[in-house]
């Protein structure tokens, strides 16, 4: 769920709606399916939400418009308890009304503490775990609403971001967290408190991270935080580097279609800086003993959804690099496994925001293990890099659709630095082989941007191809991961039944599915790679065509071979074979954008689906 909250001026004005507001609608790729707002007023709580996207909130704000205020806090939910419906929708109310209270997160004791309250005469609304900490706030309140939260917080057992506003306190707005996302924006006479910084990145960019069980107190004029027994805390400061505009759409029509062409940026900042004079790597944040890192045996990427194919894109190179075993797995399967872990294995959890509740456990279960934990991840201040032992930022800047572009691309670009890394510090590879590998990374971007310049003829194609009812995607290698990426952006925002298949296993079962007219993409192998693997899948493209499929291929530029059998090809430019799916993959996100788009869908914001996943 996305979270916003506002105190400034100290005479009631429209400025804590607006900016709430505002906030909400860069957060709300956080989750869309129902908005709310509580605003403190002189006449007392005024309240408005709403199912249904944001917009749906604003026209009822036109409506019925809500008095000036002192402050405010805002919420956009993403269903856990309770169906998304206006009553369910946050802000929840404690029974005289006075206290508004929002979510993010999930109440596990909340039956109990539900049927406490109720057998204490307490008539809830709702169906949700938040109602109930808007009761207790409102009996646990005897005039110092930062003492009432520390007390609930106390009782809850689960995951949680609050922020509680009361009637008789004008501009206060306090929050806490547990296991969940709270920033602190601080600004000039009025202070600001979101999910993540894109909340306020708007007004200012001076940030603090609130810490695990810490509540926060806002006035306009200061910032007090303590943890769950009132002792004070100081929080870390930091300067947010993220440029504001990059969290709009700049002239695209969805922010998908932005963020892939953001895409030549995305690397090419996230190999900046990493590289000293001399060429070798230095990647000064990964702050793991050498030691330690000399005698990993085993990697094991743990990551969800995108994330994880870009964990097995870099499985590949590690591997070849380094002579290290990867193993790569999806986070929620991971810990419940029993896997063989110890201070030896290095865990690489891969993720865009960095608040994954599967990744997040995955972590903890690592580190209990003994495992030494690196996260690779584009969010500053989110959870998984706080409670990891190091951190390798990707520098995406923020991505807002849902459907992940640009972070595949850095995710993969910052698992390569590492994996070069650590060939540089255990000597599996010379330093001109590693220079040589940075050389060809850093000509990636141009020829992004390449494959970007000549997308026209993959827009023709997937307008043309709105209606099919499913697309097959074949890679091998370092291809195989692209097909599940290509076949995943599918499904997310086209709707469409889609299946990335390792191409040798073609032959063992999904030939069967090959009919007339059934699209099938081919990711196809340099014909300058090792082996054979370019002939192979040429004579893969071969068999589904004598069997009635249609063939649209991505190869690389000159790749003859493939014309006499692809019905399209999508040339991208010459790479290492290694480098490959950094460019392989942009035809298949613009092919499902494009597709969505034509079927008139929100191809930012599809459906049951959130960018941020907080709940297991
Ligand atoms: C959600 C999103 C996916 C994303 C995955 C992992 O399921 O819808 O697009 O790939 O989470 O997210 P992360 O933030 O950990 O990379």
């Amino acid at each position: 769920c996305g979270i916003v909250g506002y105190v400034g001026a100290q005479s009631p004005n429209a400025r804590p709606l607006d900016v709430v507001m505002g906030g909400l609608a860069r957060l709300e790729y956080r989750g869309y399916d129902s908005a709310g707002v509580a605003l403190v007023t002189p006449g007392g709580l005024a309240t408005a939400k709403k199912a249904g996207k944001l917009a749906n909130l604003a026209g009822e704000l036109e409506r019925t418009p809500l008095p000036p205020a002192t402050a405010a806090i805002g919420h956009t939910r993403w269903a856990t308890h309770g169906a998304p419906t206006d009553v369910n929708a946050h802000p929840h109310l404690s029974a005289d009304q006075q206290v508004a209270v929002i979510h993010n997160g999930i109440i596990e004791n909340f039956a109990q503490l539900r049927r406490e309250l109720t057998e204490d005469g307490v008539a809830l609304r709702s169906e949700t775990d938040t109602e109930v900490v808007a009761h207790l706030l409102g009996r646990a309140y005897d005039g110092d609403l930062t003492a009432a939260m520390r007390a609930v917080a106390r009782r809850l057992r689960g995951t949680f971001t609050l922020l509680a506003v009361h009637a008789d306190a004008p501009d206060v707005v306090v929050g806490t967290r547990h296991d969940s996302p709270l920033v602190v924006g601080l600004g000039d006479g009025e202070n600001f408190l979101g999910s993540d910084v894109a909340a306020f990145i708007a007004h200012t960019r001076e940030a603090m991270e609130l810490g695990q069980d810490q509540v926060v107190t806002l006035t306009p004029d200061s910032v007090h935080v303590v943890d769950f027994d009132g002792a004070p805390v100081s929080p870390r400061r930091y300067t947010v580097d993220w440029d504001a505009s990059a969290a709009e759409k700049g002239g695209f029509r969805s922010f998908m279609d932005k963020e892939i062409h953001d895409q030549p940026h995305a690397v090419a900042d996230t190999l900046l800086g990493r590289t000293d004079t001399a060429g070798h790597l230095v990647l000064d944040e990964i702050r793991v003993d050498e030691a330690v890192l000399r005698r990993v045996d085993k990697i094991i990427v743990v990551a969800c959804g995108t994330a994880a194919y870009a964990g097995q894109v870099a499985k590949y190179a590690i591997e070849h690099w380094c002579r290290i075993p990867v193993e790569v797995e999806l986070a929620h399967e991971f810990r419940y496994r029993d896997p063989v872990v110890d201070a030896r294995t290095l865990v690489v959890a891969v993720s865009q925001s960095g608040e994954t509740m599967d990744t997040l456990m995955a972590v903890r279960h690592a580190r209990e293990q003994g495992a030494t934990v690196l996260a690779i991840v584009n969010t500053h201040g989110s959870t998984i890099p706080r409670e990891s032992d190091a951190v390798l930022y990707t520098h995406a800047g923020p991505e807002v659709a849902v459907a992940s572009t640009k972070a595949f691309l850095a995710q993969i670009t910052a698992a390569y630095l590492l994996g070069l890394y650590l060939a540089q510090l255990r000597g599996t590879k010379y330093p001109d082989e590693i220079a040589e590998i940075l050389d060809d990374l850093r000509e990636i971007p141009d020829k992004i941007q390449a494959v970007l310049d000549a997308a026209g003829a993959i827009r023709e194609v997937a307008v043309a191809m709105k209606d099919v009812p499913s697309v097959l995607f074949l890679g091998r290698h370092v291809g195989y991961p692209v097909a599940m990426e290509g076949a995943l952006k599918l499904k997310e925002i086209a709707y469409i039944h889609a299946e990335g298949f390792a191409a040798g296993e073609l032959k063992h079962g999904p030939i069967a599915l090959i009919e007339t007219d059934q699209p099938v993409f081919i990711i196809v192998p340099s014909p300058r790679g090792r082996d054979s693997l370019h002939a192979k899948v040429v004579s893969n493209i071969q068999e589904i065509r004598a069997r009635g499929a249609r063939t649209l291929v991505v190869a690389e530029e000159g790749d003859e071979d493939v014309l006499p059998f692809a019905d399209q090809v999508f040339f991208v430019p010459r790479t290492a074979s290694l480098l490959a799916p950094l460019l392989a993959v942009v035809p298949l996100q613009i092919f499902a954008c494009e597709l969505a788009s034509a079927k008139g869908l929100d191809v930012d914001q599809p459906r049951n689906l959130a960018k941020s996943v907080t709940v297991e």
